[in-house]
C-alpha cells in the first residue's frame, strides 16, 4: 500500500501535508492475534499526528490501543498496512525509527535493584550520554515529575508502582526522542500525581519539540492534554477531532456523553466487559 498522493517526502525525510510537518502517518493498518479465537485488534486504523502535538487514543479496555502503540514503536509487525514516522517507513527504516521514538508503558522493564537514577544513567549512556550529563539531567527530569532528591538513589524496587511509572516516564524522555509514545502514562497514578506527569508532558510539548502519542481510557485526561482525540471502538479508529469538536458533532456537553453517543455504550460498561471476558 502506498501513502496517499498529497503527502511527499520532503528533503529532510519528513512527511508533509499542505506544508505542515507530520510527526506520525498510520494507513490501514490492521493486526489480529490468532488463537482459538482471532481478534481483531486493530482494524484498518488509519491516523496523523502533526509535529508538536499531543494525540490522545481514548478507549476502553481492549480497544486495541496498546496494540497500535506497540506496532508504532516496531515491537509488533501489523498484518498490512503502513506506518510512517517522520517519513520514515517503520518496516523498511526501523532503526532511523527507533532513534526517533521512545515508547513507555505500564509494565516497564528496570533494574529492580538498581536506584532510580541508577537506572537513568545506565540507559543515558546506552544512548551514548556522558554519566555527568545523565546523572545531572536525570536529577532535573525527576524532580519536575515530583521525585525528591531523597528518593532517586533508593533502589527501585522500595518505590512505590506510581514513583517506578514516573521514572519510565523519565528515562524514555532522557534521550530526548522526537516522537515519545505513551501507554496510559497516568493510569494508577494518584490525582497530584497524574497532574505532574500532565504538566511534564505539556513541557515537553512546549519547551522541547516533541511529539505526543498517549493512550489513556481517562476521558477528563484526553480532554485536558490532548489537542486531538482519536476514539478507538473495538480496534477501528470511531471518531477523531478536539474534546471541542467531538462534543460539537457528537451532541454531548462533556466527553463522556460523547463516547456513549459514539460507541453506544458507556466506557465502564466496556471496560468491565472486557475484564469479565479476560477473567472468562
Ligand atoms: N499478544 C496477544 N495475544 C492475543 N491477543 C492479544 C494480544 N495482545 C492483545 N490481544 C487482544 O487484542 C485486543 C486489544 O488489546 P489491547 O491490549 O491492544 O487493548 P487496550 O486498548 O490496550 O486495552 P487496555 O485498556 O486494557 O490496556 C484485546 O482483545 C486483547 O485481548
Ligand atoms: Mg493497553
Amino acid at each position: 500500500m502506498t501513502l496517499d498522493l498529497d503527502l511527499q517526502a520532503t528533503r529532510d525525510g519528513t512527511v508533509s501535508r499542505r506544508g505542515e510537518s507530520l510527526a506520525l502517518v498510520a494507513r490501514g493498518v490492521c493486526k489480529s492475534f490468532r488463537g482459538a479465537k482471532t481478534v481483531r485488534a486493530v482494524d484498518d486504523v488509519s491516523l496523523s499526528v502533526r509535529r508538536g502535538e499531543i494525540y490522545g487514543l481514548l478507549g476502553a479496555n481492549g480497544s486495541g490501543k496498546s496494540t497500535l502503540i506497540r506496532m508504532f514503536s516496531t515491537l509488533l509487525e501489523a498484518d498490512s498496512g503502513e506506518v510512517r514516522v517522520f517519513g520514515h517507513d517503520i518496516v523498511a527504516d526501523e532503526l532511523a525509527v527507533k532513534r526517533l521514538i521512545n515508547r513507555v508503558s505500564v509494565e516497564a522493564s528496570f533494574f529492580k535493584k538498581l536506584s532510580a537514577m541508577e537506572n537513568l544513567v545506565y540507559a543515558g549512556r546506552l544512548y551514548g550520554q556522558s554519566g555527568p550529563d545523565a546523572d545531572a539531567r536525570g536529577r532535573k527530569i525527576l524532580e519536575r515529575l515530583g521525585i525528591g532528591a531523597d528518593r532517586v538513589d533508593e533502589p527501585l524496587d522500595k518505590l512505590s508502582r506510581g514513583m517506578q511509572q514516573k521514572v519510565a516516564i523519565a528515562r524514555a524522555f532522557l534521550t530526548s526522542p522526537m516522537l515519545l509514545l505513551l501507554d496510559e502514562p497516568t493510569t494508577g497514578l494518584d490525582i497530584r500525581s497524574k497532574r505532574e506527569v500532565q504538566t511534564f508532558v505539556r513541557d515537553l510539548r512546549d519547551g522541547h519539540d516533541a511529539t505526543i502519542l498517549l493512550t489513556t481510557h481517562d476521558l477528563d485526561e484526553a480532554e485536558r492534554l490532548a489537542d486531538r482525540i482519536g476514539v478507538l471502538h473495538r480496534g477501528r479508529l470511531v471518531a477523531e477531532g478536539s474534546g471541542e469538536q467531538l462534543r460539537a458533532r457528537f451532541g454531548g456537553n462533556d466527553l463522556e456523553s460523547v463516547f456513549m453517543t459514539i460507541t453506544g455504550r458507556r466506557i465502564e460498561e466496556a471496560a468491565n466487559e472486557a475484564t469479565e471476558a479476560a477473567s472468562a
